[in-house]
């Protein structure tokens, strides 16, 4: 059966990468985690000095720009591609609040966007992919198959996240991860750099009282209805 490209757009911490990765194993499509690219470049930043009391040194970023190198490598334990900065796995390191409290100024940043963009177009390329992020369906893969549009309760996603943060050892009060969810949001749908905006075409997905299974069979059937759809015109 042909494969198709999914985007995954939608608001921080409404579980994108929850559906994206469970969808990659159903389907034997690969992952790409589009946010982890950048969190691994505003890594790269606090760790160099090129963020300094959450200022950014943006000529300094521009010059070390060529020296970040992202990638991704599948680990046959979990199951996933993960995410690796200048051959280092630092899947753990990005995930911290220090990396989400500055991620998206990083991630407003035009040459940033430009040099991820181009990574995920190239690692898009062959389709059977599932890609998520904020600007997936309207600007890195416009011609995407299947795009989604992410979204549920900000109290909801506040507690997952805060629930997240708690099981990897990292003690957070819930009002401080929802200030930094909303802040996101704000940033990421504000910026001029392709903001966060629903693709005319996506489909709405609000999770706010699906579990993870009912959502995953949603967008299973969505494939599925889709590819048996094209299957019928093409034949
Ligand atoms: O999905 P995430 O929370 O890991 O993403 C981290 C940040 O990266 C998010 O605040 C916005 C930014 N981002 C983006 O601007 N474009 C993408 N395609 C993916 C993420």
């Amino acid at each position: 059966m042909s494969k198709i490209t999914v985007a995954i757009d939608g608001y921080s911490s409404c579980g994108k990468s929850t559906l994206a990765k469970a969808l990659a194993q159903k389907l034997n499509y690969n992952y790409i985690d589009t946010g982890a690219m950048y969190r691994a470049v505003t890594l790269y930043c606090l760790r160099n000095n090129i963020i300094v009391n959450s200022v950014v040194n943006l000529p300094m970023l521009l010059e070390n720009l060529s020296a970040i190198q992202v990638s991704f490598v599948y680990n046959n334990i979990t199951k996933s591609s993960e995410v690796f900065l200048n051959g280092e796995h630092v899947e753990k390191d990005i995930r911290t609040l220090e990396v989400a409290n500055h991620v998206s100024k990083i991630a407003s940043i035009k040459e940033v966007r430009e040099k991820m963009v181009s990574l995920q177009r190239e690692m898009g390329k062959h389709k059977g992919v599932i890609m998520d992020g904020r600007d997936i369906g309207t600007h890195v893969f416009p011609d995407a198959e299947l795009k989604l549009f992410m979204t549920a309760d900000n109290d909801v996603r506040a507690q997952r996240r805060l629930d997240e943060l708690m099981s990897k050892g990292e003690h957070h009060t819930l009002d401080e991860v929802k200030h930094n969810i909303e802040k996101r949001d704000h940033d990421d749908t504000t910026r001029k750099e392709s903001p966060l905006i629903q693709a005319k075409d996506a489909i709405v997905l609000d999770n706010t009282d699906l579990s993870k299974e009912e959502q995953l069979n949603y967008v299973v059937k969505l494939i599925d209805d889709f590819l048996l759809t094209k299957d019928t015109l093409v034949n």
